[in-house]
């Protein structure tokens, strides 16, 4: 079995845990190795980092080399073992997130980005990656409908429709790679969107 990576993107309140669990369902019932993770966070230095970076002040760059930190801890202590043995890894954000984030949102520069990317990730990257699209105001009441904010969701309406333009160009940027789901329809239609980009690959 050649292991997979998919990616679960999208704003705040989109909606992808609910799927994350579904999609996993699906693969353990095809006999597959599942592994399911997050970011920042996944290994246990990355989740104490994660506490950090989502619950204290700081600017941007040390909130961007955190979340690299971060993800190099989780790529060789949790992702990279597990593609190893086979398995298809489901990691709720990566790297778009960053570049959606910290990019678009907050500004910081897309070369340093790309540069870190290349650096950290030494040539790993989704096989498929989700992207759960829907407008900022709608993520925004499914979001008040559910927790307290941490630092990222208590960002407004401005913030995150810039968030949503960078994934869009992510995307623009890696087409083959890239799913956009429209995360404003009910579960069920999202569900079969899932279900349909899944059936589209050869590979679980
Ligand atoms: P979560 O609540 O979906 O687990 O995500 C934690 C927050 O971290 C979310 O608001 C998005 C943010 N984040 C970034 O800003 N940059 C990143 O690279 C990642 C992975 C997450």
């Amino acid at each position: 079995m050649t292991g997979r990576f998919v990616t679960f993107e999208g704003i705040d309140g989109a909606g992808k845990s609910t799927h994350i669990a579904a999609f996993e369902a699906w693969l353990r019932a095809r006999g597959r190795e599942v592994l399911v993770t997050r970011e920042p966070g996944g290994s246990p230095l990355a989740e104490r980092l994660r506490e950090l970076v989502l619950h204290e002040p700081m600017d941007a760059l040390s909130e961007t080399l955190l979340i690299f930190a971060a993800r190099r801890d989780h790529l060789r202590h949790t992702i990279e073992p597990a593609l190893a043995r086979g398995a298809v890894v489901l990691c709720d954000r990566f790297t778009d997130a960053t570049f959606a984030y910290q990019g678009a949102g907050r500004g910081f520069d897309l070369q340093v980005l790309s540069q870190l990317e290349a650096w950290v990730q030494q040539g790993r990257e989704p096989d498929l990656t989700l992207w759960f699209d829907l407008p900022p105001a709608q993520a925004a009441q499914r979001r008040a409908a559910v927790r307290a904010p941490d630092r990222f969701e208590s960002q407004d309406a401005e913030f995150f429709a810039r968030v949503r333009q960078g994934y869009a160009e992510r995307m623009a940027q890696a087409p083959q790679r890239f799913v956009r789901l429209d995360a404003s329809a009910d579960r069920e239609e999202v569900w079969t969107q899932i279900e349909r980009a899944a059936a589209q690959r050869p590979w679980w």
